[in-house]
């Protein structure tokens, strides 16, 4: 019911705050403080987001919500709590940097906690689970902060984490993230709703690059303009403005966003090398059944030139073999026919 909601965010607010206070005000909290602090977090940034510490006992919130008067088990369906056999109950987060989940109307509905020690038993993340209240398929991080911003850019930048949204926020107010899930329809129904123009920024690292083919075709087809940030293979947003800061991550990254095509040829281009004859014919080869698939003229004959300068194969054999649409010869011996142009492969980035 209503009211049952109402009291679930109540008691979620609750921790909200503890976890905040024990993070920035107190010796238990002061490990995590100095974690985030060290990745480049400023202290406002901690207090925007309303960043927290978890301690690492078992029943630190389950006492509080108890002694508050709440009822433990509608605590357990908002995710905050856990039941044990024998009826009591202890804190699903434990020993973890919080993060607020807020929903589209800015009220919190769950957490994600990170480890600060590395440790194989246990998840990086780890998330509320899905209720009423908590839906990853449709929440996107910050969207409530980033909304007007959207609108008056005319353009949302998409992360894959929300620490990226986070480091980003002294230049980039725009910035959503998905919850560790790809994009949704429910996702691309509320960008929409803002903006028809999104960059993706995901990890350079493959799991990114893949995830971004992905979601800028899901936009595209949802008829969105999209952009893609090219990075690094192996660095994320938040590592590239750690390095080198928010300022150069906006002009170099953010508004250096490549269009999908240009970006597929980029990373066509990153897994071959260009000086062999075999790398020039296998990267023509995988760019050509992109470029014939465009349905605009001009862009094919945009992107015929760039493969034309990347390639040195004049601009007229290339266009020659577009009309054909025949692979070229990688050998002699074996000729390999072109993959079908929908179902293409990802070449791995070295
Ligand atoms: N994620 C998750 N559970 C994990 C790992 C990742 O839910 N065990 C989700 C989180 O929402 C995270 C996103 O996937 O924000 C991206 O993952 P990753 O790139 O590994 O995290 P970062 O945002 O880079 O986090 P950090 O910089 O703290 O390592
Ligand atoms: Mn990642
Ligand atoms: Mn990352
Ligand atoms: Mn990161
Ligand atoms: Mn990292």
């Amino acid at each position: 019911t209503n009211q049952e909601e109402k009291t679930q965010l109540e008691g979620i607010g609750l921790l909200e705050k503890l976890f905040h206070h024990l993070l920035m005000n107190t010796e238990d909290g002061q490990e995590a403080l100095e974690y985030m602090l060290n990745r480049g977090f400023s202290e406002a940034q901690l207090a925007q987001y309303k960043v927290g510490w978890a301690l690492p006992g078992w029943e630190t919130a389950a006492t509080l919500l108890e002694k508050k008067g709440f009822n433990l088990s509608l605590m357990e369906d908002a995710g905050i709590l856990i039941k044990r056999d024998n009826g009591s109950y202890f804190d699903r987060f434990r020993n973890r940097v919080m993060f607020p989940i807020e929903d589209s109307k800015g009220r919190t509905v769950g957490f994600s906690g990170r480890i600060i020690h590395p440790d194989k038993n246990e998840p990086k993340y780890l998330n509320s689970p899905e209720s009423p209240l908590f839906q990853k398929n449709s929440l996107l991080f910050n969207l409530h902060r980033a909304r007007g911003a959207i609108r008056k850019q005319k353009y949302a930048v998409l992360f894959e984490g929300f620490a990226d949204v986070i480091a980003a926020s002294e230049t980039v107010s725009n910035a959503i993230a998905t919850m560790g899930t790809s994009l949704t329809k429910q996702h691309i129904q509320q960008i929409k709703r803002l903006t028809d123009t999104v960059i993706i920024c995901y990890d350079g690292d493959n799991a990114g690059t893949e995830a971004a083919y992905k979601a800028a075709k899901e936009l595209a087809s949802n008829g969105m303009t999209v952009k893609v940030s090219r990075l690094p293979a192996d660095t994320d947003p938040d590592d590239y403005i750690q390095k080198f800061g928010p300022e150069k991550f906006k002009t170099d990254i953010i508004q250096n966003a490549s269009s999908l095509m240009a970006y597929k040829m980029w990373y066509l281009r990153s897994g071959k090398n260009l000086q062999s004859e075999d790398g020039r014919l296998s990267y023509i080869n995988a760019v050509l059944p992109e470029i014939s698939s465009l349905r605009s003229a001009v862009e094919k004959e945009l992107y015929l030139k760039q493969l034309s300068d990347d390639t040195g194969v004049s601009f007229s054999s290339l266009d020659e073999q577009l009309k054909t649409f025949m692979p070229i010869k990688e050998t002699e011996v074996q000729p390999e026919p072109l993959p079908p142009p929908k179902k293409q492969t990802i070449m791995k980035a070295h």
